[in-house]
């Protein structure tokens, strides 16, 4: 088995790294690459030292499996031409999302749409993937009429770049707003990615076609307001879910905490709900704040928290490269 890492020196490929390093993963090379710049970089995993690699030599080596977070332009030029040559790809960039002949894969929810010729996998926007965990279940109990998103989404969302403009400003060290077109520090931005003619961001309608797709269900109403926030931890999101039907409450607290990947954390008298602050760095969905929503007969509220670069990307991904393996999908 050879594995390789595109991206290894980004906030996601890093995660990658370090959550490979803790498992006992069926990989006999492991190949880490970035750009140009970057190639010649010393990296350690499991005690050996391993050299950044060009996208070139990578692919001089034909790995059977390759974890792609470099951008979607990397990925479009990139991942035809791995998946040519026999590797299976799975994608972190938004490039192959909403393309109707790849598959947007949660494990949880559909990876037994999976098949051994699907050479490249798409991995779902991270703010898509933690609502998903918890809509999903639900969908499946009521029906979902409609959802009314509003995301607080953390820096490390947009990469390393939008870190470092963070910390800079934190610092005081203001030059160029590298990333954001104003501080981020001290700020609140209602804007993620760029803006379409629509009046929605990017991120906002990949949260919306993406969750479709996922849900394998086109007729749920979705809509959504995606935030920039300077917090490092994970994305946060607010959700107003109507159903079909009345929901039962005590049964929508059952039906979360029965699934797996998510943990319920509820308990507003002791000030339990969740928070960035603790989801970093874990793999699960937190949810909490789960309530009536007295102005609607069949509406709901929650509160839905978990680490971008984790569930939101990371461990999504290693997660789908463990299903093919096990299903022997990958040669
Ligand atoms: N951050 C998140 O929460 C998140 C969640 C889901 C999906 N994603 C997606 O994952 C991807 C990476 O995100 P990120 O946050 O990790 O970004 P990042 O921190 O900016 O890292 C980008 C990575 O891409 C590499 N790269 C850039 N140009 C390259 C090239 N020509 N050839 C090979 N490697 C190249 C960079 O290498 P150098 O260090 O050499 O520049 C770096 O390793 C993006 O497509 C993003 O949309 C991110």
């Amino acid at each position: 088995m050879k594995l390789g890492i595109v991206g290894a020196t980004g906030l996601v490929g890093r995660v990658m790294i370090d959550i490979l390093e803790k498992k006992k993963f069926p990989k006999n090379e492991l190949y880490l690459c970035a750009s140009n710049k970057s190639v010649g970089k010393k990296f350690s995993f499991k005690g050996k030292i391993y050299n950044i690699i060009s996208l070139h030599d990578l692919f001089l080596k034909k790995p059977n499996i390759v974890l792609f977070s470099a951008g979607s332009n990397i990925s479009k030029e990139w991942a035809p031409k791995f998946s040519k040559i026999g590797s299976t790809v799975i994608d972190n960039s938004s490039a192959w999302r909403m393309d109707p002949t790849k598959k947007l894969i949660v494990p949880e929810i559909n990876a037994s749409f999976l098949e051994k010729k699907d050479k490249i996998i798409a991995n779902p926007n991270c703010s898509t993937i933690q609502l998903v965990m918890v809509l999903f279940p639900l969908h499946k109990e009521y029906k979902i009429d409609r959802v009314v998103i509003s995301t607080y989404q953390s820096v490390t969302g947009t990469g390393k770049k939008a870190l470092d403009q963070l910390n800079q400003e934190k610092e005081g060290k203001i030059k160029i707003h590298k990333v954001y077109p104003y501080f981020i520090h001290q700020n609140v931005l209602p804007h993620c990615d760029s803006f379409l003619e629509n009046g929605y961001t990017i991120e906002e309608m990949k949260l919306i076609k993406e969750t479709k797709k996922i849900m394998n269900d086109y007729n749920i109403a979705i809509t959504s307001t995606a935030v920039r926030v300077p917090v490092i931890g994970g994305h946060s999101e607010s959700v107003n879910i109507t159903f079909k039907e009345k929901p039962n409450i005590d049964n929508i607290y059952k039906i979360l905490s029965q699934t797996k990947g998510i943990i319920v954390q509820d308990n507003p008298q002791k000030n339990i709900y969740p928070m960035p602050l603790y989801a970093h760095k874990k793999n699960e969905v937190f949810v909490g704040r789960i309530r009536k929503d007295f102005s609607l007969k069949n509406s709901i509220n929650l509160w839905i928290v978990s680490d971008n670069l984790r569930k939101g990307a990371a461990t999504n991904t290693i997660q789908i490269a463990e299903y093919l393996i096990s299903k022997k999908y990958i040669c």
